[in-house]
């Protein structure tokens, strides 16, 4: 710990990858990193960066709450400990490149894909598989393309699949018992390897950046669409989902978390 903190506070760290939510760093052990939350949301028409005061503090609360509960139930995270406000530390894998999609209601790509209209309850929650490939914007594809092309196996898949249905399953629940709609939500995966095992488990983060998620009563959306189409005040939304998930005080505001 007291290394941890040296590092922070010496600023000598070394930057690993910067993306629109996250900055990763090294961490003190070669097997680990530290992830640095952002407060920034990027709209991805104008490619336009939007300053959300206090989001990069809820997003790292948020994401440990979930992660641990996950944890709780036998599915495996990258999630070690919250080390400060705004970072975690988390183990290191070996990332395999897709973005995993699991869709309980139509909205967004899934719409304009089959000229869906938003809202629609799917008759089962659909997965969808994305390359993480920036150049290529990262396109749809099949599991054949994913086994052939070897960005994962088949008992992969499979242990993907499974996690993904539990974690939704789950999800789904909790945040109904808060009045919220679990719309759908994004997964990312990486190996970790034992002495002489490989395990599947979930990796990044789970948060208002990675789900959509809208008030059960008025459909209003709390996630980082409310920030970027609705014009909320930004911080208004994930507050309101960690007050709901009782991470927060009720009386807390953004100010506070940083007092
Ligand atoms: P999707 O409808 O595929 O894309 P968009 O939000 O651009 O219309 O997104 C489905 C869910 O997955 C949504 O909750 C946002 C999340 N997601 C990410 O967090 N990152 C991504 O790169 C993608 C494609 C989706």
């Amino acid at each position: 710990m007291a290394s941890i903190l040296k590092m922070n506070l010496s600023g000598k760290r070394k930057q690993l990858y910067e993306g629109s939510s996250k900055i990763l760093f090294e961490g003190p052990d070669s097997d680990t990193i530290i992830a640095h939350f952002k407060d920034e949301v990027t709209v991805a028409s104008t490619n336009e960066t939007i300053a959300v005061a206090g989001k990069g503090a809820l997003n790292n609360r948020i994401s440990e709450y979930l992660m641990l509960k996950l944890d709780s139930l036998g599915i495996a995270t990258h999630f070690i400990k919250n080390i400060n406000m705004r970072e975690q530390l988390v183990r290191r894998l070996d990332v395999i490149p897709l973005q995993v999609v699991i869709r309980n209601v139509a909205a967004g790509d899934i719409c304009t894909r089959f000229g869906m209209e938003e809202g629609v309850v799917l008759p089962k929650p659909i997965i969808e598989f994305f390359l993480k490939s920036t150049n290529l914007k990262d396109p749809l594809v099949t599991e054949d393309h994913i086994e052939a092309f070897g960005w994962a196996g088949a008992f992969e898949m499979e242990e993907i699949r499974n996690i993904a249905i539990r974690a939704n399953d789950f999800l789904t629940g909790l945040f109904l018992g808060c009045g919220i709609r679990l719309i759908d939500f994004k997964l990312e995966f990486g190996r970790s390897f034992g002495h002489d095992f490989e395990q599947v488990i979930i990796a990044d983060e789970i948060t208002p950046d990675t789900c959509r998620l809208w008030d059960m009563k008025t459909n209003v959306k709390m996630d980082q669409e409310g920030v970027k189409l609705e014009g909320f005040p930004p911080d208004k939304g994930y507050l309101e989902i960690a007050r709901r998930l009782g991470i927060l005080p009720e009386t807390s505001n953004v100010e506070e978390l940083y007092s």
